[in-house]
């Protein structure tokens, strides 16, 4: 059996991958199993540079390859914004103050088109490599939904019209995110490298 390092330490993140490797024979670990390692920094302005530079902290630590995530929300009205700094949008840092923030920045605004976007590094001992995922959809003007995390309850996926990601079951999510779609292109990377 094959373990798959996940660098995050994000129990939301590491529920829907291990939701989509269950059929699998890969065991999937993440940070949460290695409580001593600390924190990766995440310095720079790209979601590809922040990945690998995650992905390589990690290495430093464990054997094998590692595979670190950098995602956020690119909203086009606000110039990509939040983007790479999604997660620390708001003072606060939480998802319900960073949504707040997010609804007030979009108030009275037409253009709501966004995207959520997923880059994987993958970090072995051949050097990096990158995978993409994105999820195309729009800003809603209210809450909705229970499940999912952080900005779920506000982003309308274009491939589920009238439902917002929160109202998704884990198997729609992971059917059209943008971390659902990069582990769909990784699985096929696997197939060709292990
Ligand atoms: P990261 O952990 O640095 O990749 O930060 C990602 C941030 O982007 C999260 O804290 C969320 O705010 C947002 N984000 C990423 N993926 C999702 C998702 O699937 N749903 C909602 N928000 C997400």
């Amino acid at each position: 059996m094959t373990t798959l390092i996940f660098a995050t330490s994000n129990a939301h993140k590491v529920e829907e991958i291990k939701a989509f490797f269950a059929d699998t024979p890969y065991t999937i670990q993440s940070l949460l199993d290695f409580p001593d390692i600390p924190e990766a920094p995440e310095p720079f302005d790209t979601f590809h540079q922040n990945a690998e530079s995650k992905a390589k902290f990690v290495q430093q630590y464990t054997n094998g390859m590692v595979i670190a995530d950098d995602s956020g929300l690119v909203v086009d009205a606000l110039n990509g914004q939040p983007g790479v700094f999604s997660k620390r949008y708001s003072n606060e840092g939480t998802a319900e103050a960073n949504n707040v923030k997010l609804l007030s920045n979009m108030k009275g605004l037409s253009n709501r088109t966004a995207r959520f976007v997923c880059v994987f590094a993958i970090v072995d001992q051949k050097g990096t490599q990158y995978i993409e995922g994105v999820c195309e959809g729009n800003i809603a003007t209210e809450y909705s939904g229970q499940g999912g995390f952080g900005y779920d309850p506000i982003f309308l996926p274009t491939d589920f019209i009238g439902r917002s990601m929160a109202e998704l079951s884990m198997a729609e999510k992971n059917s059209i995110s943008h971390r659902g779609r990069a582990l769909q292109q990784f699985k096929k990377f696997l197939l060709k490298h292990i």
